[in-house]
């Protein structure tokens, strides 16, 4: 990610990353691009299942995964140089306290990085992902998992003013325009086919019959619809923060 790498090469080269609700650690990589010469990135997740799967991706002995929860990071106050969080804030049950762990355990003139994929301003094509994406949400919801709605931009622009960061850039990758230079409707069409399956996998294991047909039908719908428009991948919304240093709070706050 380019712009990202742009954005951070002023950034010291010494740094300490984490990364909550890392899953197979893919934004880890993105990091890994992003902070040439990083001392350390943690990624922590709720699930040892998944944490075991990106542990065996990663052979770089700076790498660290740890089965942590977000919303108590085992971690020091001011302790960490770089915090990421990736496709995780539409999971959390809880989503104040891991953010308000996050502003304990960055340091001071640290970078926060939230990167989500957005549900508003898509085109037709990756509104397809959008809704699909909504659908996996209801039923991982159903079977006691944590899967909201993915946000707006806007709500996004909103969850980081609520902080106490400055927000010091903004980018989207992974647009309309990006992917339609490849756009290609067989293949679109095959990821539908082995989305719709997964999904109809999981419905079928809903054990109440009236719930499991609203969801059938919920899914033939999805079938009738999307298979004439094809899928892109829903834009990605990238916000990058800045953790002030206590002297701005004193300043601000008319302390001096
Ligand atoms: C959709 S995955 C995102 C994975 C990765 N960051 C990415 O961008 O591909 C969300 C991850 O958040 C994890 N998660 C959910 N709640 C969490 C919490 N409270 N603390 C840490 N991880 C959490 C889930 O286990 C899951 O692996």
């Amino acid at each position: 990610m380019d712009k990202l790498k742009e954005i951070l090469s002023g950034e010291p080269k010494d740094l300490r990353a984490l990364d909550i609700g890392t899953g197979v650690g893919n934004f880890i990589e993105v990091l890994q691009d992003s902070l040439p010469g990083y001392i350390s990135i943690i990624g922590v997740d709720t699930s040892k299942e998944i944490l075991n799967i990106a542990a065996e991706r990663f052979k770089d002995g700076r790498i660290k995964f740890m089965h942590m929860d977000g919303e108590n990071l085992e971690l020091e106050n001011n302790s960490i140089d770089v915090i990421a969080i990736s496709n995780t804030l539409h999971h959390l049950p809880n989503r104040e306290k891991v953010l308000s762990e996050i502003e304990r355990v960055l340091k001071p003139k640290g970078i926060f990085i939230i990167n989500e994929m957005i549900s508003d301003n898509q085109s037709e094509k990756q509104l397809s992902h959008v809704k699909i994406h909504h659908l996996q949400g209801e039923l991982d919801t159903l079977f006691g998992m944590c899967h909201d709605r993915t946000f707006t931009e806007q709500e996004l622009i909103d969850i980081v003013d609520s902080l106490s960061l400055e927000k010091i850039d903004m980018f989207k990758y992974s647009t309309h325009e990006e992917q339609e230079k490849s756009e290609n409707l067989e293949e679109e069409k095959a990821i539908l086919d082995q989305v719709f399956q997964a999904l109809e996998l999981k419905i079928n294991k809903i054990n109440d019959m009236v719930i499991r047909g609203k969801y059938l039908k919920a899914l033939e719908g999805l079938r009738n619809e999307l298979y004439s428009v094809g899928i892109f991948s829903a834009t990605e919304l990238v916000i990058v923060c800045r953790k002030r240093h206590s002297l701005d709070f004193s300043l601000t706050e008319g302390g001096l």
